[in-house]
């Protein structure tokens, strides 16, 4: 049963079958999920019940059910986002660049919103490609290490930075800017709604664009709402150090 008091971010965590609902309603359950579940609704002028319905029938459907990771080590959890979200943002984001400057050079002279795609598109690319640049060299390898020392009651990691709040402010604003620039790119794309007679790469780039914004989100969400959290939480207590 879904309480509906809960925000939209304790129910995506609460359960994991809610994703695909949110996905489908467009309701953002990573960077703006900190808010009540019928205020999401009248902010996207959605009916409550007919997502309350939907949130039961997943519940209840024989979908296989996603991984809980709020239950895995971090370490785990980072193998996962960096295996799963980063590798496929790595080689998708060269993709569908080829594909924007084919429908670009194609359409784009009677189309101006794919000039304006492509060119959220390239920003997009350089902002996550640095983003993720910082993740996997900087912040989690000092998580694992943070959770290392839990571990095996060692000393607290050396930080190049104050504490943890630090370097998670900043990717949480990162995940912001990012899933700002792809609602702009869905917004110019009409709902990624291809013209009628469009050509195959018009139909392939507009469904890698959409695949791509739920890929985010999905990976946003396991940053800013398991991640981090639990890495902070962690650093808090004073794990491992020494008196
Ligand atoms: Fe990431
Ligand atoms: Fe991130």
């Amino acid at each position: 049963m879904t309480n509906l008091t809960q925000t939209v971010r304790e129910i995506a965590l609460e359960q994991p079958h809610s994703i695909r609902v949110f996905e489908r309603f467009g309701i953002d359950y990573c960077c703006g999920g900190r808010k009540p579940l019928a205020e999401a609704c009248a902010e996207k002028q959605i009916a409550m019940d007919e997502v309350v319905a939907a949130l039961e029938a997943a519940v209840n459907s024989e979908a296989p059910l996603p991984v809980d990771w709020s239950q895995a080590t971090l370490r785990k959890l980072i193998d996962h986002i960096v295996a799963t979200h980063h590798a496929y943002v790595k080689s998708e984001l060269p993709r569908l660049a080829v594909l924007a400057q084919k429908v670009v050079n194609r359409h784009g002279d009677t189309q101006a919103h794919l000039l304006a795609m492509q060119s959220l598109l390239v920003l997009l690319d350089d902002e996550l490609i640095h983003h993720l640049g910082k993740e996997e060299h900087v912040l989690f390898p000092y998580i694992e290490k943070l959770e290392g020392a839990l571990l095996s009651g060692g000393a607290h990691p050396e930080a190049c930075f104050g504490t943890i709040e630090s370097p998670i402010g900043m990717m949480t604003s990162e995940h912001e800017a990012a899933g700002a620039m792809l609602a702009e790119i869905r917004r110019l794309s009409d709902n990624y709604t291809t013209p009628v007679g469009a050509c195959p790469t018009y139909h392939a780039y507009y469904d890698g664009l959409q695949e791509f914004e739920q890929d985010l989100h999905q990976h946003i969400h396991l940053e800013n709402n398991l991640l981090f959290p639990r890495a902070i939480a962690m650093e808090a207590a004073g794990v491992g150090v020494t008196a």
